[in-house]
């Protein structure tokens, strides 16, 4: 139930994949100049994820999460009685506010909101984004368990009724240099997570194999194609289908049958049982031997190990691996936790950089290292213990025949 409170899904539940129409996203052909910026991103949890933007002038400060499953930035008004929340905004405060006086509400994978479409300055870390739409919210539902006070959308502009994206309007407007966000999300007890836009950053790529995707915007969504799923070096299915890679969501999706076979395998391992997720009666550690998740995702092989796809508490292990309720798959934050991802809306194109990749070699390359270093003294002390013998056994050999 707690993990249940705290999940909140992209606003894929009331979206047909099947019925939207096509839009693309459209790029103006201006010189854009300026940098990209890192800016840490908070985690709850390791469940959601989320930054500190400021909204308005002068800027109130506002936590939102950062969402590549849907479009529409929000933020809470100062008199809605709506989810918990830590800041909630004053439009009357700010001197940029406008009041479109359009209402809108979104629904959402989990929760709902509804208010009025509005504009002011939204920025992050410096970058601004003048007159950025976002609804203000007056009405939220099911959002108890929300971590931050907004969300902002981070994929294309077809969900949110052609009006531009948070990135977009950065890149429209010269902030940044290429419409292009970049992800590295880590847990807080372990490593920060951080968010670039603009670019991405040198440390999270070097000397990593890069794997791209090829991004579909038909519905909107960081949208893909998986060929084919196995599970611990198991076939799990060989179909073509859809995938959302989406970062609001805490969990994986897939087809229920797909799942079922996934709980299966894991019921020879383990006790497990089906309650909205797959949940497992193991300790961390032995679970963590339940083996990787693969996709064939384009061209590319995708692994998501143990480690970034199990919540576990005491003696139970959330594998966070759902159904979806139809024949696509979703991957949620298990997926950006393995993978330091860079997002280009302009090609559109996803490049993933395996993060535990050069952690491993690196590792190995001390090990081999140190191996090298052991067995040149081992070498060196074995040549000079037997150099000294046969000295001295060509000293003991003439012993006798004096
Ligand atoms: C909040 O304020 C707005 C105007 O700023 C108003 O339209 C709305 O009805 C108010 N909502 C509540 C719940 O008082
Ligand atoms: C925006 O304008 C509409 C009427 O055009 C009004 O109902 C609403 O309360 C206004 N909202 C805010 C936040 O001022």
């Amino acid at each position: 139930m707690f993990l249940y409170l705290i999940l909140i899904a992209a606003s894929l539940a009331h979206i047909n994949l099947s019925i939207k129409e096509k839009k693309s996203f459209r790029l103006s052909s201006a010189e854009k100049i300026s940098l990209s910026k890192k800016t840490k991103v908070n985690d709850y949890y390791a469940l959601q994820y989320y930054a500190d933007f400021k909204l308005g002038s002068p800027g109130q400060t506002i936590s939102m999460i950062l969402d590549t499953g849907s479009s529409y930035a929000w933020v809470p008004n100062i008199n809605c009685s709506c989810h918990t929340t830590t800041h909630q905004f004053s439009a009357s405060a700010s001197s940029t506010y406008k009041n479109l006086s359009i209402e809108k509400d979104v629904e959402y994978g989990m929760g709902y909101i509804k208010g009025t479409l509005s504009t002011d300055v939204l920025s992050i870390n410096g970058l601004k984004a003048e007159d950025m739409k976002f609804i203000l919210v007056s009405q939220s539902s099911d959002l108890d368990g929300l971590a931050a006070d907004g969300l902002v959308g981070l994929a294309f502009n077809s969900l949110s009724d052609g009006y531009p994206v948070f990135v977009e309007v950065l890149y429209e407007q010269n902030v940044i240099e290429k419409p292009v966000f970049s992800f590295y999300l880590g847990e807080s007890s372990k490593k920060d997570s951080f968010i670039t836009f603009g670019g991405l950053e040198d440390e999270y790529t070097k000397g990593k194999t890069k794997q791209i995707i090829d991004i579909y915007t038909d519905y909107g969504f960081w949208l893909s194609i998986i060929y084919s799923v196995s599970f611990d070096s198991n076939d799990i299915s060989n179909s073509a289908a859809w995938v959302i890679l989406d970062t609001g969501t805490s969990a994986i999706y897939g087809p229920s049958s797909d799942v079922q076979k996934i709980l299966q395998m894991l019921k020879k391992k383990y006790t497990c049982y089906y309650s909205n997720l797959i949940i497992c009666e193991c300790s961390k550690s032995s679970c963590l031997k339940a083996g990787n998740l693969e996709f064939m995702i384009g061209n590319e092989n995708i692994i998501i190990t143990p480690e970034n796809y199990l919540y576990c508490e005491d003696e139970y292990c959330w594998v966070l691996i759902g159904d979806s309720g139809d024949r696509y798959w979703l991957l949620g934050q298990p997926l950006f936790r393995e993978y330091y991802t860079v997002h280009d809306m302009s090609i559109p194109q996803m490049e993933l950089y395996r993060n535990k990749e050069s952690e491993i070699s690196y590792k190995v390359f001390w090990i081999i290292l140190a191996i090298i270093i052991l067995c040149g003294i081992g070498a060196f002390i074995v040549y000079y213990f037997l150099k000294n013998r046969n000295n001295e056994n060509e000293n003991e050999n003439y012993m006798p025949l004096t």
